[in-house]
């Protein structure tokens, strides 16, 4: 009885210019390894359950991507949003789906942004956490060993105790500015929260209702229409009423039954371009190329542009330098989190 819930419908505007609202990061090949972020975030589990378990939650725009990358996937397992809401209705809708099927189902929520290298260790971890969750009352995540005070993240503060695996969360503070960042970085009892969940349908259910009753309420009403033909009609509905609110603030943050399990699994969030800097192999200049191009007195840069525009650089240092589809943006790497606006701008632009 273990499912995987996978959440498609964001729009990582950080990603612009190659993230676009009609062509989201997900559905890219960022690695450029001849799979999208989705179809990796798909493969991961094919340890963890049955490929007929995995559920994908998008927006209705996005139909027709997910069922090109994974056409293993029946029309049941992809979930439409109309309008995105963030991940707290996402999941609602999911958990309230799947517990029609599975009253007893184990999920894991996972995003569909990350890259996780070290495929072993994910299933051993995460078979682990769905045991712990099928017995115990507990929201669990995996935790990352943070390198930097990235402000994007969530912390989590855990009390140690060496013999248990599943530690308990005594606070859970979703994207700190940069004072406390930096705080719980130097301190050393804090980890990332990676956004990958476990738990039983039923916890989180009780999680909503204790803590966005407004959003549970509308599923509890609905729920016999999931799962039948009346369920899109049902779902429109439910989401004009539904408020915008991120699992992490609406639940995560305010729950105290909430475990977290060190994971060095070889996680990264391909949300930035800082991400995708870091996780390259850099050339002996410190630059990360995708593209053709010549470099004079270049160096520390992250450059993405198409193969057939020959790209020349002088005099660069720790830019991002990226072209996709008539937009082409250069940008101070550590000036990245302007790349969201550039975005919204650009859009108002039209
Ligand atoms: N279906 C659906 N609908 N999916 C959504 C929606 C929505 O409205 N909004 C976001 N998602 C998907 C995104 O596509 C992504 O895969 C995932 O949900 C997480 O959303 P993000 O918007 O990327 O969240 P974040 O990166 O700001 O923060 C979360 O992840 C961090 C780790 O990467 C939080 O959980 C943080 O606490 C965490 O540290
Ligand atoms: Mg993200």
């Amino acid at each position: 009885n273990t499912y995987v819930v996978i959440m498609a419908g964001g729009i990582g505007s950080r990603f612009w210019p190659f993230s676009r609202t009609d062509f989201p990061k997900q559905f890219h090949d960022v690695l450029g390894v001849g799979e999208s972020m989705l179809q990796m975030t798909m493969n991961r589990f094919q340890d963890v359950c049955p490929p007929e378990n995995i559920y994908v939650v998008t927006n209705r725009d996005y139909e027709g991507l997910v069922k090109e990358q994974l056409p293993q996937l029946t029309d049941n397992q992809i979930l439409l949003e109309p309008i995105g809401r963030n991940t707290a209705p996402c999941i609602a809708y999911a958990s309230y789906k799947i517990a029609q099927i599975n009253p007893n189902a184990n999920l894991i929520v996972t995003p569909s942004d990350h890259v996780v290298l070290k495929q072993e260790a994910f299933t051993k971890v995460v078979k682990e956490a769905v045991e712990a969750a099928d017995k115990n009352d507990v929201l669990i995540t995996l935790g990352i060993t943070p390198s930097r005070p990235d402000t994007g993240y969530g912390y989590i503060q855990f009390i140690d105790s060496e013999e248990q695996t599943i530690k308990k969360v005594k606070t859970f503070t979703e994207k700190p500015n940069l004072e406390l960042a930096q705080m719980f970085l130097e301190s050393g009892d804090f980890v990332w929260n990676s956004g990958i969940f476990i738990w039983n349908v039923q916890s989180i259910m009780k999680a909503f209702r204790q803590h966005l009753p407004e959003i549970s309420e509308i599923f509890e009403e609905g729920a016999s229409s999931l799962h039948t033909p009346e369920e899109q009609n049902f779902i429109v509905k439910a989401y004009s009423h539904c408020r915008n609110i991120s699992i992490d603030y609406g639940i995560m943050e305010k729950v105290d039954n909430v475990y977290v399990v060190l994971a060095d699994i070889g996680w990264s969030d391909l949300g930035t371009w800082n991400s995708l800097y870091t996780i390259n192999k850099k050339d002996d200049q410190g630059n990360v190329v995708d593209g053709d191009v010549m470099l004079y007195d270049t160096h520390n840069c992250i450059i993405k542009t198409p193969k057939q525009r020959l790209v020349v650089l002088q005099g660069l240092e720790g830019y991002i330098v990226a072209e996709h589809d008539n937009v082409l943006m250069i940008c101070k790497l550590d000036e990245e989190q302007k790349v969201k606006e550039f975005m919204s701008d650009a859009k108002s632009k039209k």
